[in-house]
Parts: structure tokens; C-alpha cells; sequence
């Protein structure tokens, strides 16, 4: 019966064929029924003989969904220039808080004398871990549960690969960002699949640990409109900075005020970038130095607009939108 299976063609007949063998009046169903009666032997027989099939209609089963759902796609194209008539209240579109965010940031670095590098989404093992200094079966890769692609690529899972791209490319001095989706295998209620960071980079010949903190200062007090803007820095650990560091920012918990108040919010990690790193794109770590930060794009627009649920960003809900964009 297995080879039954295997050479049906569609999942109407293989559902007739699962439904007489293991149906309410399935000829495996009575069987089965029967085994009371049958010595143990042959009970366990009968026990693998149903466990395959089992098995074989599942696989049988999969396979044609995954027939049925490419041949979908071929007929089943978007066009997305299509005429659509708007209901009459649409109204005008807005932008939506991310991009909002986005485009203050952007324009803040840039300010600052930062440049923006966009790197590829789909990244390979060199860029997104060795490069940084996460050799292969380095326990910090566990930190990054990954999505694996076909040809041994992954989606990145970190902004921090753009950093890397933009120094092979360019070479050192250089000050950048890299903003952009990242992807990691998360999923609760303040974790999703996909989000957003933004990697910053700044490599010369004097750079310290300070200037990361002024230009954090700085970033921190023009994007949030503060004037004071009181940070707490903490020992970490990153395979990619040596020194590592977590920042932290004053904030009033309760009434999710930046800048004032009792508690401490953890804002940026960051650090000096590691000799290795830059051994690995070439820059001679005895006449360069520098530091790099991720930020977390999605986190900067929750703070700075007040929305609780980060999941909002990503549901594409007109009226949400609608509410919270501008
Ligand atoms: N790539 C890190 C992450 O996604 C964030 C990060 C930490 C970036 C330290 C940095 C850094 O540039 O120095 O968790």
C-alpha cells in the first residue's frame, strides 16, 4: 500500500485512500480493532505496518500541498498596480512610525558627520559571525538563533555585518551607520522574527571609549529633544569590541520618561572594535581603533512615541497606522 500512496497524484484521492484505510470503517481501523486477539508477534507487526502507513500518508501528504501551493503561486500573481477603488473616507496616507523614526535618525547621524551604508539582507557566515570575530561553533552564536538559506547563506541577524562590508569596501578611517531588518528565530510577545537595527562605526587613529559616549550623548539628546541626557556604563562582553559595554539611560519607569527619574534603561551596547575584526578587513590594529554600537531601531520609535506593543509596527494595520503615523 505504500507504493499506493507514493504514485497518488492528488490530495482528494489520497484523502479517499486515508479515510478507507484509516477511517471509521477503514480496513486498518477493523484491524487494528483486532488486535486484542492477535499473539504478540504479530501485534507488533501490525503496530509498524500502521505506523508506516502513518507516516507514508503524512509525507504523501506534504508533498502534495507543497505541489499545490507552487503551482498557486504561479497563477496567483499580485499586481500591485491594480486600479482599487478607496472607500471614502481613506484619506491620505502616513508614514509609518518606523519610517518616521528612520528618517529622524538618519538625518541626526548625517548630521553628525556620519555616513549611511545599506548592506544585504540575506548575508553569508563570514560577514554576519567569522568576520566579527564568532568563529564557527563559537557559544556566542547561540546568543543569535539564526535562520539558515539555501547555498549555506542565512539572514542576517545583525546590522553589525555592515560594518564589516563597508570597511572590506572602503577601507579605514571610516564613520558610518548601517540601518536595516534584521532576522532572528524569536517569537513572544516583545520578540519578533524580524526587526530593526542600526549599526554605527567610527574607526581612526585616536578614537576612544569617550567619543563613543559624546557621540551617544549627543545622538541620545537630539533625537528625544533632552537637554540633559544622564548615561550609566556597565562591563559586557561581545565577541566583535574589546572593550565591551552596555549603556544605560536615566528613565522614569512608570511614567516612561527618558532622561529623569530612578531607573536605568538599557539603550545601546557597543565597544572598542576588536583587533581580530580589524585584522579581518586588513586595518592594521596598531595604527587604528575605534568603536561601533547597535541600536535597536524598532525600541528607539516604541520610547519615542510612547507604543507599548512592538508587533503593532509590523501588522500592517491601516487604522493603527492611522493612528500613531503622521
Ligand atoms: N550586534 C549586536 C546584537 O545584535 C549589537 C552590538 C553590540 C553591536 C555591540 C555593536 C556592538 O556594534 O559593538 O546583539
Amino acid at each position: 500500500m505504500i507504493k499506493e500512496i507514493k504514485q497518488i497524484k492528488t490530495l482528494e484521492e489520497l484523502q479517499k485512500l486515508h479515510s478507507d484505510t484509516f477511517g471509521k470503517n477503514g480496513t486498518m481501523t477493523a484491524r487494528l480493532k483486532d488486535m486484542k486477539n492477535l499473539a504478540g508477534d504479530a501485534r507488533a507487526a501490525l503496530n509498524a505496518e500502521a505506523s508506516a502507513l502513518r507516516d507514508a500518508f503524512r509525507v504523501a501528504q506534504d508533498d502534495l500541498e507543497t505541489v499545490a501551493m507552487m503551482a498557486a503561486l504561479e497563477t496567483q500573481k499580485l499586481d500591485a498596480a491594480a486600479p482599487f477603488d478607496a472607500p471614502a473616507d481613506f484619506g491620505a496616507g502616513r508614514l509609518h512610525p518606523l519610517t518616521m523614526a528612520l528618517s529622524d535618525l538618519g538625518a541626526i547621524f548625517k548630521h553628525m558627520g556620519y555616513g549611511m551604508r545599506v548592506g544585504p539582507e540575506i548575508e553569508d557566515d563570514w560577514h554576519n559571525f567569522a568576520a566579527l570575530n564568532v568563529p564557527l561553533h563559537h557559544p556566542a552564536r547561540d546568543m543569535q538563533d539564526t535562520f539558515f538559506v539555501e547555498g549555506g547563506n542565512l539572514l542576517r541577524t545583525h546590522t553589525s555585518a555592515g560594518q564589516i562590508r563597508a570597511m572590506e569596501k572602503e577601507g579605514v578611517p571610516i564613520k558610518i551607520f548601517c540601518p536595516g531588518a534584521t532576522y532572528r528565530v524569536d517569537m513572544d510577545a516583545t520578540h519578533f522574527p524580524m526587526f530593526h537595527q542600526i549599526e554605527g562605526l567610527v574607526i581612526g587613529s585616536d578614537i576612544t571609549l569617550s567619543d563613543l559616549v559624546k557621540d551617544l550623548k549627543t545622538f541620545l539628546s537630539l533625537y528625544f529633544g533632552l537637554d540633559d541626557v544622564p548615561l550609566r556604563i556597565r562591563p559586557s562582553y561581545f565577541p566583535f569590541t574589546e572593550p565591551s559595554v552596555e549603556i544605560d539611560i536615566k528613565w522614569d519607569k512608570k511614567a516612561g520618561k527618558l532622561g529623569q527619574g530612578g531607573d536605568w534603561l538599557e539603550i545601546v551596547p557597543g565597544g572598542m572594535v576588536h583587533p581580530n575584526v580589524l585584522c579581518n578587513v586588513e586595518a592594521d590594529p596598531d595604527k587604528y581603533q575605534g568603536f561601533a554600537f547597535g541600536l535597536g531601531l524598532d525600541r528607539m520609535a516604541m520610547l519615542k512615541y510612547g507604543l507599548p506593543d512592538g508587533r503593532k509596527f509590523f501588522e500592517g494595520d491601516i487604522r493603527w497606522i492611522k493612528a500613531n503615523g503622521v
